[in-house]
C-alpha cells in the first residue's frame, strides 16, 4: 500500500499532484492552521507529515503518530519540531534551506531601507493626501548606503544579507557568530567581531540566527541600550530572538531609531503597542513569500518526504543520523 502523507496546509497543485502519484495524500485545506486536536487526529495513521512552522510537532504529536517516518518541515527553521525526540524515535526531520535564502535576504534589506528611510510612514502620509509640497524636513531618516551593517548569524541568509550590504550598498560589514569564516571574508569584505562590538558600531543590525535556547532573547534590554540611537534593528529570523518588551521600551525611549520586523515573539499576535508605532515596520512573516520561492520550498518539502519514505537520502535532512 502507498504511504500516507499529511500536508498541513494547501501547497501548489503541481506539488500535490506529484505527491499523489507516490503517496496517499491528505491535505488540511483550510486557510487557518489546523487546531491542535485536528492535527493530532490527522497524523494518527500518517507515514509522513509536511508541516509548517505553525504546527508544533512535539512528543505528544509524535505519540499520536506511531507510523511516522518523516517530518518534512516546509521552512528552513525547525524550532517548531522536537528534533531530539524525533531522532530518538528514528524519525527523519527535513527542512527547506537554500531555496529561500535570496528572497529572505531581499526582505531583510527591504525592512532595513523601509525603517531607516521611514517609507511606511511617508507612504501613508502621501496616500491620505497630506502631501502639500516638498519640504526640507519632511520624513528625514538615515542613510543606509556606506554605513555599517551588523549581521548576527552568518549562515546562508546572513551571508546573502552581508553580500548585499558590502557589494550593493558599500557598507562596512561586521558579523557575529561563534566561528570566523575566512573563506567568506575573502569573497565579501567583512569582519568578525563580538556581539557587543557589533551592536555598538552598527547602523543596521540584522538578525539571522535560528531560534534555540541560546538565542532566545539574545537581544534584550542591555543589548538594545548598547546600540546607536540612530540605528535600525531588523528581524527576519524568529520573533523570540528579541525580547519584545525591551524593544518596545527601546523605541519609546529612543535608544534606537527604528525597527523592521517580519517575525514576532508570540506569533501571530503582534502587540498593539508595536502596531501603533510609526517607527516600526511590521510585516506578517513573509520573508520567503515569493511565488518562485514558495514553489521551490513546496517541491523540496515534497521531495524530502518522498525520499525518506522511498528509502533514499532526502535533499535536506536535519538529523542525518537516523538514516
Ligand atoms: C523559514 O523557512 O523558517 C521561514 O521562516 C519561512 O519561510
Amino acid at each position: 500500500m502507498m504511504p500516507k502523507i499529511v500536508v498541513t496546509r494547501v501547497l501548489p497543485d503541481e506539488v500535490i499532484l506529484e505527491l499523489s502519484e507516490k503517496a496517499r495524500v491528505e491535505v488540511h485545506a483550510d486557510p487557518l492552521p489546523p487546531s491542535r486536536e485536528a492535527l493530532l487526529d490527522l497524523v494518527r495513521d500518517a507515514d509522513g507529515i509536511i508541516s509548517l512552522l505553525t504546527d508544533r510537532i512535539d512528543r505528544e504529536m509524535l505519540d499520536a503518530a506511531p507510523k511516522l517516518r518523516v517530518v518534512s518541515n516546509y521552512a528552513v527553521g525547525v524550532d517548531n519540531v522536537d528534533v531530539a525526540e524525533a531522532t530518538r524515535r528514528r524519525i527523519a526531520v527535513t527542512n527547506t534551506p537554500d531555496v529561500l535564502t535570496e528572497s529572505t535576504a531581499d526582505l531583510a534589506f527591504a525592512l532595513a531601507l523601509a525603517a531607516a528611510r521611514r517609507l511606511v510612514e511617508a507612504e501613508k502620509f502621501a496616500r491620505r493626501g497630506a502631501f502639500q509640497g516638498w519640504h526640507p524636513l519632511l520624513f528625514l531618516g538615515h542613510d543606509v548606503f556606506g554605513k555599517t551593517l551588523g549581521v548576527v548569524g552568518l549562515g546562508r541568509i546572513g551571508k546573502a544579507v552581508a553580500r548585499r550590504g558590502a557589494l550593493g550598498f558599500g557598507m562596512r560589514v561586521l558579523y557575529a557568530q561563534p566561528r570566523r569564516d575566512e573563506a567568506f571574508e575573502r569573497d565579501v569584505p567583512c569582519a568578525r567581531v563580538g556581539l557587543d562590538v557589533l551592536l555598538r558600531e552598527s547602523d543596521v543590525v540584522s538578525l539571522h540566527v535560528p531560534l534555540t535556547p541560546a538565542t532566545r532573547h539574545l537581544i534584550g534590554e542591555s543589548e538594545l541600550r548598547s546600540m546607536k540611537k540612530t540605528s535600525v534593528l531588523v528581524n527576519t529570523s524568529r520573533g523570540p530572538v528579541i525580547d519584545e518588551a525591551s524593544l518596545v521600551r527601546a523605541l519609546e525611549e529612543r535608544w534606537i531609531f527604528a525597527a523592521g520586523l517580519d517575525v514576532f515573539e508570540r506569533e501571530p499576535e503582534i502587540p498593539e503597542v508595536l502596531r501603533q508605532r510609526p517607527d516600526v515596520v511590521i510585516l506578517p512573516h513573509i520573508g520567503s513569500a515569493t511565488i518562485e520561492t514558495r514553489t521551490r520550498m513546496a517541491r523540496m518539502a515534497a521531495e524530502n518526504a518522498l525520499a525518506v519514505l522511498g528509502g533514499r537520502r532526502p535533499p535536506s535532512i536535519v538529523n542525518p543520523e537516523v538514516l
